[in-house]
């Protein structure tokens, strides 16, 4: 579909609206708000500088504009989706508008979407379905589609075609645009469509409303550059671009210094970081370094691609300090020709070496991982050979996933040719391993004395407190509800399949050492 055609068919779409039935003429429109994604401009790599834009303001006029209004934002996905929703409700709170947990009375509802898998893409649509009766019944309520799956052009079009409920869809790189965007929605009433495919600056100096007070995080790198021939990620969130090294220093000493106990670093490919920085020589090892000098009690990063860890960040992790031991070290395949297929740039051997480096260097290391089973033309036996690099490394837990193609990646031109049924079997013969390894890791911290940042009452019983180890274990313990927010020292004194459940002992001294 050319622009001219695309543009037409929106045109009749919007002919087709209500409250635009006497309109004749909506290029009016079109000038400001008409700006739709498309993959194959977002799958292009410029030789231009990052632009860092430190004078984010929002513009006084619209300060005012969410007085008396509220707004809802439902997140789809991974942790980078979680914190543009901070910052999209620190925008919001900025100009004005509060939150609220209830659909039925909000008047800004915002879906941050994920496009990762078909599934994730599905509840979405059948989310933005559940909406209609709510535009139906307060044709004021705002809707808007933003996050990864408003950078697809199918979607968009589909949006267009079948869910006029919507009134905004915005992207991945104009979140910052939200108040402009906003004005657009209330004033125009058609279909405000504001997607740049070619990533934008980076901007510092975004308000965020934080969900908690014990734990953040801190965006370090924007996109991806990897192209892993399955991932969209590449698309829908532009190329690699580093943020500042100082700009994330006084973020997280800012952190520190309002008490946060726990920061989690966060990029498509933590790795990668630094690379793009022309004038410095400056990566991932020499940030965490950094990082571990400032009095924080955790620090976390995620997510690695094996092919970027250095021996340098291998050294940094484990001179300890702040830095968990904890590694998310996505393998997706145990397979050579699969992970070749993938586009990984890495073998099965290469990354056996790498965790074996990473073991001997940080004997208490908890390794975790991704996989996708089902990969178009994956057999039996390379699926087998997923199983025994899983039982090789003895990962502590994984994320599975069943393969699915998604348009515009270069697999999506393979054919997906393993059935589902066999898909599923597979998925589900990973996942008794993926169990059975889980639950032996936990088993071997019955008796043992850890470490756990207390976050609140755990999901099941709020008499009970629940937090996590530094290597990622949720424990599960009776205390004094003022423990919240410290980490304390907790005997495990029983394992169960999925979280560990204790005895309080006391604070820990290492809390008690630097406050
Ligand atoms: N199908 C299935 N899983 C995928 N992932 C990424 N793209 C796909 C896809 N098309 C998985 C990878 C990645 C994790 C975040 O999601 O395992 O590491
Ligand atoms: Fe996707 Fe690969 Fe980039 Fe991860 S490293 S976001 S899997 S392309």
């Amino acid at each position: 579909m050319n622009e001219e055609q695309r543009k037409a068919g929106t045109l009749d779409v919007l002919a087709n609206r209500k409250d635009k039935a006497e309109e004749k003429d909506y290029s009016k429109y079109f000038d400001h708000v008409y700006q739709p994604p498309s993959l194959k401009e977002a799958k292009k790599r410029g030789k231009e500088e990052t632009v860092y834009n430190r004078d984010f303001q929002i513009d006084e006029k619209y300060r005012g504009m969410g007085k008396g209004r509220t707004f809802l934002i439902k997140t789809y996905g991974c942790q980078m989706n979680a914190h543009d929703t901070e910052v999209m409700a620190g925008i919001l709170t900025a100009l004005g508008y509060t939150p609220t947990e209830d659909v039925n009375v909000a008047d800004v509802i915002l879906l941050n979407t994920c496009a990762i898998r078909e599934n994730a893409e599905n509840k979405v649509f059948g989310e933005i379905g559940n909406l209609k009766h709510i535009k139906q019944e307060r044709p004021d309520c705002l809707i808007g589609v933003c996050g990864c799956m408003s950078q697809e052009e199918s979607v968009v079009n589909k949006i267009l075609k079948s869910y006029q409920n919507v009134d905004m869809i915005f992207g991945t790189h104009n979140i910052h645009r939200l108040p402009q965007i906003l004005e657009e929605a209330y004033l125009s009433k058609a279909m405000v469509v504001e997607v740049w495919s070619k990533e934008g600056d980076v901007i510092e100096n975004l308000p965020k409303v934080r969900e908690g007070r014990i734990k953040a995080w801190v965006n370090i790198m924007y996109g991806c550059d990897k192209f892993c021939t399955y991932c969209i990620v590449p698309f829908t969130r532009g190329k690699e671009r580093s943020r500042r090294p100082q700009d994330i220093i006084d973020e997280v000493r800012d952190l520190a210094c309002q008490g946060y106990q726990e920061i989690t670093l966060l990029g498509q490919n933590v790795n990668s970081y630094g690379k793009d920085l022309d004038d410095i020589e400056y990566g991932l090892g020499d940030l965490l370094e950094d990082i571990a000098k400032i009095d924080i009690p955790r620090v976390r990063f995620t997510t690695s691609h094996p092919w970027d860890f250095t021996d340098r960040m291998i050294e940094v992790i484990a001179q300890g300090g702040n830095i968990v031991p904890h590694i998310h070290l996505p393998v997706q395949s145990g397979n050579d020709q699969v992970l070749k297929i993938m586009g990984r740039k890495y073998t099965r051997a290469s990354y056996l070496d790498l965790v074996n480096r990473i073991k001997q260097a940080i004997p208490n290391v908890a390794l975790t991982t991704d996989i996708i089973v089902g990969y178009p033309n994956e057999t039996e036996e390379q699926f087998e050979e997923t199983l025994s690099l899983y039982e090789e490394v003895g990962f502590e837990h994984a994320y599975t996933y069943l393969y699915s193609q998604r348009d515009g990646t270069p697999a999506a031109k393979m054919k997906d040719n393993v059935p589902t049924d066999v898909k599923k079997a597979r998925l589900q013969r990973l996942n008794q391993l993926v169990g059975k390894y889980s639950a032996e890791a936990l088993k071997a911290y019955e008796g043992k004395t850890v470490k756990v940042l207390c976050e609140g009452a755990s999901k099941k019983d709020e008499e009970v407190l629940a937090g996590y180890t530094e290597r990622n274990k949720l424990v599960n313990f009776r205390a004094p509800k003022s423990m919240i927010g410290k980490i304390v020292d907790v005997k495990i004194v029983e394992a169960k399949q999925y979280s560990l459940n204790g005895e309080f002992v006391g604070v820990s001294v290492a809390t008690l050492v630097s406050q």
